[in-house]
């Protein structure tokens, strides 16, 4: 419970008000004159996609870091490619693992109902992650608000600003660092979580030469053909 609270509180201090990610003009309750009803919709929909699959909890939490890391918290990772040019949604990295865009979607679509043009993609995205993590069991935390969006999303600053899982320690310090963090909020954001426990760490387990001694190892890619191959045997 303990580690929970810190990984919430780390994702409150880093992601909404932290280092890297500060920008002027943000503040509580942006939105309690020119849309008041702008959270409470965020929450409605995440709560309602939850119910049907707590899977996008995780979803949308590796959004807002996804999409923080690249230009900043601007929900350039929400954006359309063009036929000019590839978007970060559909760089390899994001497409197809990065989940829960309808529930982005579905909130936009509300908010542009019932105040258009006010409340930025970037904000709901922000609002959305906080509300994934009260709805599983974590801390609710305060969230300022008047991100902008961004026009510009590049496929190719994916792998210029995310760290990849064949990282070793020093990218990694180095890729957080980049954005303002130390390696200990490096550490607490990442380490319970799946990148790190359940492909980083276990890629070094398998690498591991006490391995050599196995008669058979085997590294399946959980994709989303896998789960579909799962549900369906
Ligand atoms: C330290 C560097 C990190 C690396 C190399 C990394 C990499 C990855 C990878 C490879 C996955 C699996 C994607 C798939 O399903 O194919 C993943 C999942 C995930 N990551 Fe990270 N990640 C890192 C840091 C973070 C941070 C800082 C957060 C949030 C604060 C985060 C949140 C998540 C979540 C919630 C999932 C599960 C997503 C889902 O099930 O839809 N990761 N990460």
């Amino acid at each position: 419970m303990e580690r929970k609270v810190e990984m919430v509180l780390a994702i409150f201090v880093l992601l909404s008000w932290g280092s890297g990610f500060i920008e002027a003009g943000l503040q509580m309750g942006f939105y309690s004159s020119s849309c008041p009803q702008a959270e409470m919709v965020v929450r409605a929909e995440v709560n309602m996609a939850l119910r049907n699959d707590v899977g996008f909890a995780a979803g949308l939490v590796r959004m807002q870091f996804h999409d923080c890391f690249v230009r900043g918290c601007d929900g350039s990772v929400l954006l359309d490619s063009t036929p000019a040019s590839k978007a970060e949604k559909d760089s390899p990295v994001n497409n197809p693992s990065l989940r829960g865009f309808e529930v982005i979607d579905r909130a936009k679509a509300r908010l542009e109902a019932a105040c258009k043009g006010t409340v930025s993609c970037a904000d709901i995205l922000a609002f959305a992650a906080r509300d994934s993590i009260a709805f599983t069991g974590g801390f609710g935390y305060p969230v300022l608000g008047g991100r902008r969006d961004g026009r510009v999303s590049i496929l190719s600053e994916t792998f210029s600003n995310l760290p990849s899982p064949n990282s070793n320690l020093s990218q990694l310090t180095e890729s957080f660092a980049n954005k303002g963090f130390s390696q200990d909020e490096m550490v607490t954001l990442s380490v319970r979580h799946d990148g790190m426990g359940k492909t980083t760490l276990l890629l070094h387990d398998y690498e591991d030469e006490m391995t050599e001694e196995f008669d058979l190892k085997i590294w399946v890619c959980v994709s989303i053909n896998f789960d579909d191959c799962w549900r369906n045997s």
